[in-house]
């Protein structure tokens, strides 16, 4: 079946601009861990459709501002993650927990702006949803809510695991040489992973899985009546978890031995080994063929202090980078021979979410909502 997206879909600036506005702009998309925002003036920066985001822990609330001072545009936080109140380290300007200035060292002698404008002074504030330690950000003036974009069902599957998640994190990102669509389709497709990473990631699955064998049927006119809560699912598989010491000193998610994947559209994959240890990437496009991978590790809630224990999660994000770098060298060479006048890509009966991916994407970027 001959795809939706044209290669000039991963190659074309204004292509890259309607994304930004209009699948970025209006979808809610992971922006932080909660568990990393619980002290007061605790804060992560991101940057979302382009807008530099700054979340941060007003008296117990996360609210997210745009992180753009008032006064001249310096970012208001720096780092990815901290710990800092609001104040711009430019000129000392301070922010209350609404975003408007609650001080501004020599207002009245160096500044001298009248009452109104003044008044009017407050940052643009962005919609926040939190799903269990998930927390998200829509940027859009009337966002939908994010039970249209995630069903009721995965919404609290996300609650339940993710409230697992350790205070620990190593986080990190990397850039990479190819649009950001091409990482989240390869994801979905599981089929790539015995030919990609024989030696890295494929002896870790156990044969006849349920991957191959559940063949999706396509009924005529199914991909064009997807919705999009059909794009973020969960699916597991079987997988060979060594048990380690340090797993007795965390409070696991489940009891399964199962590779747990969440699929979040538009750029999260969320993965859980057994439970144990969790890592959330995320693939966020900063031009058409430049994209930075976001890895979030964690392991489950320790129940009590594991020696090292940043020495084992540094040695999980390795073990995972190593998958990856498998991904990343085959996707830069796939986008390197990308052109405007080469054709379509051929799915087969198995490549069905990427077809409804496709269809999705379509119709936000062709037409307004969904
Ligand atoms: S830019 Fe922030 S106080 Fe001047
Ligand atoms: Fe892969």
């Amino acid at each position: 079946m001959l795809s939706l997206m044209s290669q000039s879909d991963y190659l074309s600036d204004e292509v890259f601009g309607l994304e930004q506005e209009r699948l970025f702009g209006r979808l809610w998309i992971f922006a932080a861990l909660k568990q990393l925002l619980a002290r007061p003036d605790s804060f992560a920066t991101r940057t979302i459709g382009g807008v530099p985001l700054l979340l941060q822990n007003c008296g117990g609330v996360i609210r997210a501002f745009e992180n753009q001072c008032l006064h001249r545009q310096m970012p208001l936080q720096w780092e990815d993650y901290g710990e800092r109140p609001l104040v711009c380290r430019y000129h000392g300007w301070a922010y209350d927990d609404q975003g408007a200035p609650r001080h501004i060292p020599g207002r009245d002698e160096i500044y001298r702006y009248d009452e109104a404008e003044a008044g009017s002074l407050r940052l643009r504030q962005f919609a926040v949803e939190c799903v269990g330690n998930l927390v998200f950000v829509n940027l859009d003036e009337n966002p939908m809510p994010i039970s249209g974009q995630f069903s009721a069902g995965l919404l609290e599957r996300l609650a339940a695991v993710s409230g697992a998640f350790d205070n620990e994190v190593i986080h990190s990102r990397i850039a990479a040489k190819y649009n950001w669509k091409l990482n989240f389709e390869n994801v979905l497709d599981g089929n790539h992973v015995r030919y990609l990473h024989p030696r890295t990631f494929m002896p870790f699955m156990q044969p006849g899985n349920g991957k191959e064998a559940a063949l999706p049927s396509i009924d005529p006119g199914e991909i064009d009546k997807c919705r999009l809560q059909d794009l973020s699912y969960e699916s597991r598989a079987v997988f060979k978890v060594a048990k380690r010491p340090w797993h007795d000193n965390v409070e696991r998610f489940g009891t399964e031995d199962v590779y747990y994947n969440f699929f979040l559209y538009p750029n999260v994959n969320f993965i859980s080994v057994a439970g144990n240890i969790f890592l959330i990437q995320q693939f966020n496009p900063l031009a058409p063929a430049k994209t930075e991978i976001g890895f979030s590790l964690m392991t489950a809630r320790k129940r009590r202090r594991i020696p090292a224990s940043a020495a084992l999660l540094w040695a999980h994000l390795c073990g995972e980078k190593a998958v990856l770098d498998e991904d990343i060298i085959a996707l830069e060479a796939l986008q390197a021979g990308l052109h405007p006048g080469g054709q379509a890509a051929r799915h087969g009966v198995y490549e069905k979410q990427l077809m409804m991916n496709h269809a999705i994407y379509r119709r936000m970027l062709g037409a307004e909502g969904t």
